[in-house]
This record gives C-alpha cells, sequence and structure tokens, in this order.
C-alpha cells in the first residue's frame, strides 16, 4: 500500500503528538514531533544565554546547531549537539521560547528543510503547527485538532505533574492562551488549519477513541 505523508496540526496540547505516535505505531509509519525541534532551538538558546531577538546571534546559533532525531516505537528521542534532551525541552519556560524562537525565519528555514528531508519518502506522520501549510502542503492526509483551553490546560497540568514538576494549573491555563495567540498571529507559519484539513475535535473523546477516528479515515482515504 502507499505510504503517504500525513499531518497533524493544532494548537498546544489539543492530542496532536500522542495520536500521532500511536496511529504512526498502528500503520507502521514514523512519528516526526517537529515542536521537539523548536524546543531543542530554545533550549540551546537558552543554555548558550543567547537573546534571540539578537538576529546575528540566533543565526550564528542556527548554524551550528545539530539536532538529531531518533524514532522509536516510543516516540522521539531528541538530541542536542550530543545530548539527549528529550525531557529538559518539556519544561514551561522553554515551551514559551520554543513559541518565540519560531518566529523568526532563521529558524524556521533550517528546521523546515530539516522536516522535509527528513519526511519526503513517506509513512511519515509530523504534527506541529504549520505541516500541512508549509511543510508538506502536499501531504494526502491532513488532521486539524482542536480541544476546548479547559481540557487541553488540564492535560498539561497532568502531563507536567507526571514527571514529577509542580504544575500551577492557572499558570498553564493562561501560557497556552499567550502561546496559542503567539502561534496564530505571527506572520510566518501561523497556526491556521490547511483548507483541506480534516478538523478533529479531542475535548470528549478517549485516546483510544481519537486514534480509532484518525485510523477510520485514513481507511477510508488510503484503502486498507
Ligand atoms: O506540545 P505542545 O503542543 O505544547 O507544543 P509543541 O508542538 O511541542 O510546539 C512548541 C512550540 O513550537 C509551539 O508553541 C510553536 O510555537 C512551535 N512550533 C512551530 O512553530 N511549528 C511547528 N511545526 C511545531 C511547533
Amino acid at each position: 500500500m502507499k505510504r503517504i505523508i500525513i499531518a497533524i496540526d493544532g494548537p498546544a496540547a489539543s492530542g496532536k503528538s500522542t495520536s500521532a505516535k500511536l496511529l504512526a505505531r498502528k500503520l507502521g509509519y514514523v512519528y516526526l514531533d517537529t515542536g521537539a525541534m523548536y524546543r531543542a532551538c530554545a533550549l540551546a538558546a537558552q543554555q548558550q544565554q543567547i537573546n534571540i531577538n539578537d538576529i546575528q546571534a540566533l543565526s550564528r546559533l542556527m548554524e551550528n546547531i545539530r539536532i538529531h532525531i531518533q524514532f522509536s516505537d516510543h516516540g522521539n528521542t531528541i538530541w542536542l549537539n550530543d545530548d539527549d534532551v528529550s525531557e529538559a525541552i518539556r519544561e514551561p519556560d522553554i515551551s514559551r521560547l520554543a513559541s518565540a524562537i519560531s518566529a523568526h525565519r532563521v529558524v524556521r528555514t533550517k528546521m523546515v528543510k530539516l522536516q522535509r528531508e527528513l519526511g519526503r519518502e513517506g509513512g511519515v506522520i509530523l504534527d506541529g503547527r504549520d505541516i500541512g501549510t508549509v511543510v508538506f502542503p502536499q501531504a494526502e492526509l491532513k488532521f486539524f485538532m482542536i480541544a476546548p483551553l479547559k481540557i487541553r490546560a488540564q492535560r498539561r497540568y497532568l502531563e507536567l505533574k507526571e514527571k514529577g514538576l509542580n504544575p500551577v494549573f492557572e499558570d498553564i491555563l493562561q501560557d497556552l492562551v499567550n502561546r496559542d495567540k503567539a502561534d496564530a498571529s505571527r506572520a510566518l507559519a501561523p497556526l491556521i488549519p490547511a483548507e483541506d484539513a480534516i478538523e478533529i475535535d479531542t475535548g470528549e473523546l478517549t485516546i483510544a477513541e481519537q486514534v480509532e477516528k484518525l485510523y477510520r479515515i485514513y481507511l477510508e482515504k488510503v484503502g486498507s
């Protein structure tokens, strides 16, 4: 069967990565978490104390950065230079910095190039903000995931708590509002659904239902 490109876009904590990971496992596809790549850029800027609005410094950072994604059934392991940063990039301050740094052209150009190289053979599911609109506008199947703000905040709260952090619900909610607003209103590759994206509201769905829904749409589109 043809191995296609599946694009999953949507706001923060809308269920993209969980669905993408599980659907990829079911289909024998590779899952690529593009948000993790912007998060790795943010972590690198933080480690090197770079002011992300200093375009020269940011350009130098992007020239030298080495991001490597290791694929497995359990998701992506993210390597920044020679370190496994898969956990470190999930911290709330990195979420904020990822959103800010990803608005810069020099960052997006490099990351989009990498994403296209990794996805071009097909048999891949990418999740992010601009996959269906910019990275792979030719993707055969596109989803745009949404869920009510409170539910998304609750999910992120539980995720962080399970990691042993000490999240404050109101702060998480406000962070999501700020980040979605910034992501949707930026000039470059804003968070908007592609015209041919199928909207999935995950607010009332369990993870299993979510994946089943995507899988059924995939079968209708591509055949079994
Ligand atoms: O996991 P969560 O939905 O909170 O965020 P993420 O997918 O890890 O993305 C972190 C940030 O990276 C987002 O807020 C976006 O600003 C940026 N991003 C982007 O600009 N383009 C993408 N394709 C993916 C993420």
